[in-house]
């Protein structure tokens, strides 16, 4: 059975001082759970002193960005490489990066094979705005950004890939509708038909689909219990240590019910 997969996107929010308070807290109401993978995504400058007061057992590393060069005259930047034995995990593509640092299809293209190429599995984060989906464009979206990000991929690369579906008007960045469990299911099918159609069968059921509009601990249940769902990408609830954990503890009763469900 695959593990679930908890990511804590801490977006920018905290300093080093209150990353490490978290992270203590963290430790303290998390027991480490063989069935859950729970991984944080701090801020570029905390991710150092945070990767040495993790117990790597319990947490894993994630960056929030990256730069696609390996390294050169890129002022400001950071790149894959130099995250490489920090993080092995990196979110890309998501939608506040795509709207508010217009991230185009070509750049997240570029960054999910930069990751790839450095060692780094990328959490593709794909989704429709508002708009969109009034306009009965999901699939469309859907596809065009799936297409694209993985094209420089081999199908056993893609197996490995990390995609959250982050409904753009799911997200409180964005307004935070809630979502229906009903209708993440048919896009989460819908992602894995794609990648059926493009990579087969086996790497469709292989490849992790997260659901990343706004989760908490009320929510965690209905989303991560939809068939197909391999966990979460939590934004603001990720920055309430009881909240977080909570939704952890969802995650590892799940699994538990059914793997006795299984025999
Ligand atoms: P919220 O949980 O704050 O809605 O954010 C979701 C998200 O963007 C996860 O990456």
């Amino acid at each position: 059975m695959k593990k679930t997969l908890i990511v804590a996107n801490w977006k920018m929010n905290l300093s080093t001082h209150e990353a490490s308070v978290l992270v203590h807290r963290l430790h303290q109401t998390i027991p480490t759970h063989r069935s859950v993978e729970v991984v944080l995504a701090p801020n570029l400058l905390v991710l150092q002193p945070i990767s040495v007061e993790i117990d790597r057992h319990k947490f894993g590393l994630a960056a929030q960005n990256a730069y696609h060069r390996d390294s050169g005259a890129f002022t400001g930047e950071v790149s894959y490489t130099m995250l490489q034995d920090l993080v092995h995990y990196c979110i890309v593509g998501h939608s506040e990066r795509r709207i508010y640092f217009n991230e185009t299809l070509e750049v997240v293209r570029d960054k999910v094979a930069a990751s790839v190429r450095n060692g780094i599995t990328p959490i593709l984060c794909v989704g429709e705005t508002k708009q969109e989906r009034t306009e009965n464009q999901t699939k469309q979206v859907i596809h065009d950004q799936i297409v694209t990000a993985l094209f420089r991929l081999t199908s056993e690369e893609v197996s490995e890939v990390v995609i959250a579906y982050e409904p753009v008007w799911a997200i409180s960045t964005f307004g935070g509708e809630v979502a229906k469990p009903h209708d993440i299911k048919l896009v989460i099918d819908y992602i894995r038909k794609q990648i059926a159609d493009l990579y087969g069968q086996r790497v469709s059921e292989e490849v992790r689909v997260l659901y990343g509009g706004s989760v908490d601990d009320q929510s965690a249940q209905a989303y991560l219990s939809i068939d197909g769902c391999d966990g979460a990408l939590v934004g603001s609830a990720s920055l309430n240590y009881q909240k977080f954990a909570n939704i952890v503890d969802t995650a590892y009763r799940l699994q538990h019910e059914e793997s006795e469900h299984h025999g």
